[in-house]
């Protein structure tokens, strides 16, 4: 794993939307896999800023985002969909129809996680997949205990990532309590990865990564077995 030191979570945010400006520049019909929580949001308003004032355009750009709440529709202000129109999407010229999520209100959601394995397979998968980490190493929405082999699939929350997630909800009852998310399989997949790490609060699950053992109770330790991994850490998540 390659690992890039920053000073903060600015700084984090314009390396990260460098990194990833260079492949949208460099790789006609990108696609590029993204993640939802508070890390990525200051890289995607510099996404916006770059798009806006250097016209990197996103018209070829397909997009699959990791995962999605069970229960919400997109039109809830709280589901991931939401989220990435409102953080990203609409800010930049990408066609809707090449932004793909996992639907967490459907009916059937066996078969919309077979479903949307089979999508990202057929668009060739991932070139590039963004990712953040829980404090308890959970990628995706992959927690402690996930098989290394799962593809995409139906989760129930740790109690910690509901309490984690509960600051963009009105109540602790409103958090969803299961979620559908890409497996750790299915991440590993993907070309190259690039994981956004900031903060006093990540700085155990740092610790963890870099000098843990490789274990699926740590799921993001499995990132040291893929070939090309980028870290972009700050001061604050470093720190011993
Ligand atoms: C989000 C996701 C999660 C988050 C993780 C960190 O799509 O898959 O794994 O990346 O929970 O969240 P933040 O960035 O809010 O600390």
């Amino acid at each position: 794993m390659n690992l890039i030191k920053v000073k903060d979570y600015a700084e984090m945010s314009q390396k990260a939307a460098e990194f990833i400006i260079d492949k949208v520049r460099s790789t006609p019909g990108l696609k590029l896999g993204l993640a939802t929580g508070g890390t990525p949001v200051g890289t995607y308003q510099k996404l916006i800023e770059d798009h806006q004032n250097n016209k990197t355009s996103y018209h070829d750009v397909v997009t699959f985002n990791l995962d999605e709440y069970i229960g919400l529709s997109g039109e809830n202000k709280n589901s991931y969909r939401f989220f990435m129109n409102n953080k990203l999407f609409n800010h930049i010229d990408i066609e809707k129809s090449n932004t793909f999520i996992p639907r967490g209100d459907v009916e059937d959601i066996i078969s919309e996680c077979r479903k949307y394995e089979e999508l990202i397979s057929k668009h060739g998968g991932v070139d590039l997949q963004i990712l953040g980490i829980g404090g308890n190493g959970h990628i995706g929405f992959n927690e402690p205990g996930t098989s290394f082999d799962t593809k995409t699939h139906v989760v129930n929350l740790a109690d910690s990532t509901i309490q984690a997630n509960a600051r963009f909800f009105n109540s602790m009852e409103e958090v969803p309590t299961q979620a559908i998310t890409m497996g750790i399989s299915s991440i590993m997949k993907s070309k190259e990865i690039l994981l956004l790490i900031s903060g006093e609060g990540k700085r155990e699950a740092m610790k963890q990564l870099l000098h843990g053992k490789i274990s699926e109770e740590f799921p993001a330790s499995v990132l040291n077995t893929h070939p090309a991994v980028t870290i972009i850490a700050d001061q604050a998540a470093l720190a011993d």
